[in-house]
């Protein structure tokens, strides 16, 4: 190949994959000095809290962070202290490599990937207390979740101290949680609300997803299909029939759910009569082999 040849290669090859670039940090005191440097020059900071395993659904929430603040950070931690079963914890999905191009593709200025000695050099001993949000649904079926985000989240807001921050409502209860935690602890930081992202069957997108066996992928999507059941039969039919007519469709296609219910989305307290409900949300989680889904609808 000649020279000019080896420039159009060259070009061309750049023009595929253009150089990506995020500023990743991995201490605490390192993103510290950095967004010191932002805030002194009045810059506003939006956060975007992972624990890694990116896909579109996380993207979805960089693109509406990035537009938001002149600084966007995302964290990558899989945090040990929501985890309450150790399995689950060892077989989360990590891959910094593939999340570090995606960071980047997204238009993250920063990332925060810290280790748990720098998250956690001592243990935290605050009391958190949700009171009915976190006895129910996600807190029932997993004790001490919803202390463990607690904890991790009001860990970052300290660190990153970022005007706002966002969460996805395909993990409806813990938004919830996490707006009282900030009102309890009177965090100034202003929490952002982003839809569900979904796969083309309607499946919510999540990390958890490429634990799914080719077969079990197939069946996920009686997830979405329960949901819409309930979305379509509500209010006229009681929550208690829309109920058992879901978890039905859920074990005919191989799920085991753990629970499926129609709730009251500003507390989360189970609708027993749609009679005087403003609005209802279906929320469900179910286990396909070892791999447990959770996702909700707003139905009216
Ligand atoms: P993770 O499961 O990585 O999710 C990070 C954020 O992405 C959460 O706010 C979640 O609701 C959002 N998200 C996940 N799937 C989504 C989808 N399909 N559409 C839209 N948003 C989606 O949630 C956590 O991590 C952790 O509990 C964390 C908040 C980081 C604390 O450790």
């Amino acid at each position: 190949m000649d020279i000019q040849g080896i420039t159009l290669a060259l070009f061309a090859s750049f023009a595929r994959k253009p150089p990506v670039y995020v500023d990743i940090f991995n201490r605490v005191s390192d993103i510290r000095s950095a967004l010191l440097h932002a805030k002194q020059a009045n810059k506003t900071v939006a956060l975007v809290p992972t624990m890694g395993a990116l896909h579109d659904g996380h993207r979805s929430l960089m693109q509406v962070a990035r537009d938001s603040a002149d600084v966007l950070v995302a964290s990558v931690f899989v945090n040990p202290t929501q985890f309450n079963e150790a399995d689950d914890f060892n077989n989360y999905p990590r891959d910094i490599e593939a999340d570090r191009t995606i960071l980047a593709d997204s238009g993250c200025d920063m990332a925060f990937t810290p280790t748990v000695e720098e998250i956690y050099p001592e243990p935290d001993h605050t009391t958190y207390d949700f009171g009915e949000l976190e006895t129910r649904y996600e807190g029932a079926f997993r004790p001490g979740h919803f202390k463990g985000v607690a904890m991790v989240v009001r860990r970052l807001f300290n660190i990153i101290e970022p005007d706002f921050a966002f969460f996805g409502e395909k993990d409806f209860q813990q938004v919830m949680v996490i707006r009282q935690l900030v009102r309890q602890f009177k965090l100034p930081v202003e929490i952002v609300n982003v839809p569900t992202l979904r796969e083309s069957d309607g499946l919510a997108m999540s990390s958890r997803n490429v634990r799914l066996s080719a077969a079990e992928r197939n069946r996920a999507n009686a997830i979405y299909k329960a949901l819409q059941l309930a979305r379509q039969l509500a209010p006229s039919e009681s929550p208690e029939h829309i109920r058992s007519l879901a978890v039905e469709l859920l074990e005919q296609n191989g799920l085991q759910p753990e629970y499926f219910d129609i709730a009251y989305p500003d507390t989360l307290r189970p609708i027993r009569d749609f009679n005087g409900a403003p609005h209802a949300v279906a929320l469900v989680a179910a286990r396909l082999g070892n791999v447990r889904l959770i996702d909700n609808l707003q139905l009216f």
